[in-house]
This record gives C-alpha cells, structure tokens and sequence, in this order.
C-alpha cells in the first residue's frame, strides 16, 4: 500500500500501528498519523524526526466541521495516488458498565466516538479512498486499492456475548460492525474493501493490564492481516490475525 491514515495515534492501539507500518517488510509510502494534541504526543513525535514518510495531523474526531481541510492536506499529498487505506481505529470506552450504573451522557458520547465519527470521516474520505482504487484498477480488492478497517471489538458481537453489561461499549460496536457491513455493500462496485477488526484483548490504557496481548503482538499481526486482506473477507468482522468471528 502506498498510504494509510490511522485515528487516534497518541498512544495504545493506534501507536502501536504506527510503529509497527514503520519497521513492517513492505514499506508504507505516506503514514497519515492523526490525534487530539500532537504537542502531547511525545512519542510520535519522536518517530517523526526519524521517519519522513510519516506525517502528523491533529483530528479530533468528533470535529466533523475540521475534516474537509484534513481531506485537502492529504489530497495534496497524495495527489492522484488517492488514499488506500482508511483505519478507524480512536475510540473510548466508558467506566460505568452495569445496566444500574448506566448513564445516558455515557451512552450517548460512546456512540459519538465509536460509531458516528468513523461513518463520519468515511465519508469525508470516499473521494480519496475512490481515487485510490481508481489509479489501482488492475489490482484485486485489497490494500493495493482501498481498504476501510474500522477497529470494532468482540465485545460488539451478539453471539458471543455471554456476560451481559458494557451497554454504551457493546452498543456503540455492534453498530460499527453495521455500518461497515453497510459501507462494504454501498461500495463495492468501487472495490473499496471494508472489514471490522477486533485487535485482541490488548494491555492499553483501555484494555488493562491484565489482558493478555501486548501492544506490539496484537499490531504486528493486524498489519500482517491488513496488508493481506483480500475480495473473500469483504463486510467481515475479523480479530487481528485474520481469524473470523461471529456477529
Ligand atoms: N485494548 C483493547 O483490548 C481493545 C479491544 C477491542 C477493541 N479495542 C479498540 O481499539 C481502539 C484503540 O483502543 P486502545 O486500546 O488503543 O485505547 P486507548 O489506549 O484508550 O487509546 C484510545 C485512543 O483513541 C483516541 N481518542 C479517543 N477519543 C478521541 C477523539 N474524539 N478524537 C481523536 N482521538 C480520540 C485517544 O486519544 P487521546 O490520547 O487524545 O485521548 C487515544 O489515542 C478503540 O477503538 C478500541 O475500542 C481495544
């Protein structure tokens, strides 16, 4: 793939993918790194004075008004080459989990991060993500065209919910993994492929310490599984190393 922009890149998830493109095999032409507060983001800030093909963005999500100039700066890099791979990866996950602790502020803002902005900022994408399958049109479906990887979580799966609780967490993924079934179908006709990762069960600041993948297990994995992703996986829900799940 030539360029991937990834949310939310100040720590957890999304600097682990960062890195993890960085040091990966094949090498990544232009890394879109966005997040809240770039001055606070030491670490990707360090891996910026040593890498050229990474490049920086503030992006606040929920900022739908800002995503127009962010579409631009990017076009004006990537200029006919488009945007292959689109990864919504920011997201938040509330403390209070039981249904007698349930706040309708929580259920509400975990919706706004979880579901709304990655539709949101998907569609502000569509041009560029079309652009890029577009310039690619001898490839197959994939990374090499465009690729939309929404960061969804097994916790989003009816099927496999067996523990009850989570209301604005679970709700807010289930309804990811609807939209990319959606996003899958409306454009498919432009082969942009769209799938629904859970990454594990990782030690971030979300997931806690006592999960059992680490950062850098769980993203060298996902960029192995992305960079392979292909036409039989489209409008799936996967986990991080490609296995499917139920939703
Ligand atoms: N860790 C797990 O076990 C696990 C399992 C399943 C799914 N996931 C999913 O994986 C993704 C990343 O999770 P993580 O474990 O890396 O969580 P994390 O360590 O809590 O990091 C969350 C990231 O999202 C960013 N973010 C939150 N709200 C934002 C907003 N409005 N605009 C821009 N950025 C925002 C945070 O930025 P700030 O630093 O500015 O707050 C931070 O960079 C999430 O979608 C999560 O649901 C995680």
């Amino acid at each position: 793939m030539n360029s991937i922009l990834i949310t939310g890149c100040s720590r957890g998830l999304g600097l682990g993918l960062v890195k993890q493109l960085l040091v990966t095999s094949q090498p990544t032409k232009h890394i879109f790194a966005t997040c809240r507060n770039p001055d606070k983001a030491q670490e990707l800030n360090e891996l910026k004075t040593k890498h050229n093909n990474l490049h920086i963005f503030p992006l606040d999500v929920t900022n739908y008004a800002s995503f127009d100039a962010l579409v631009q700066q990017i076009d004006e890099i990537v200029k006919d080459e488009g945007l292959n791979v689109l990864l919504n990866n920011a997201g938040i996950s509330p403390k209070s989990t039981r249904l007698n602790f349930a706040k309708d502020s929580d259920l509400r803002d975990t919706f706004e991060t979880n579901t709304v902005a990655p539709v949101m900022l998907t569609k502000a994408f569509i041009p560029l993500l079309k652009k890029a399958s577009k310039f690619n049109e001898t490839q197959p479906m994939g990374v090499q065209r465009a690729t939309i990887v929404n960061m969804s979580s097994i916790l989003g799966s009816i099927q496999d919910n067996q523990q009850g609780g989570m209301y604005a967490y679970r709700m807010s993924k289930v309804a990811l993994n609807m939209a990319t079934k959606s996003m899958s179908l409306d454009l498919k006709n432009d082969r942009i492929l769209c799938v629904a990762m859970h990454p594990g069960w990782v030690r971030t600041d979300m997931g806690g310490s006592n999960a059992p993948l680490d950062i850098e297990s769980s993203c060298n994995q996902m960029v192995q599984t992305i960079q392979a992703l292909n036409e039989s996986q489209n409008g799936t829900f996967i986990q991080f190393d490609g296995k499917a799940l139920p939703w």
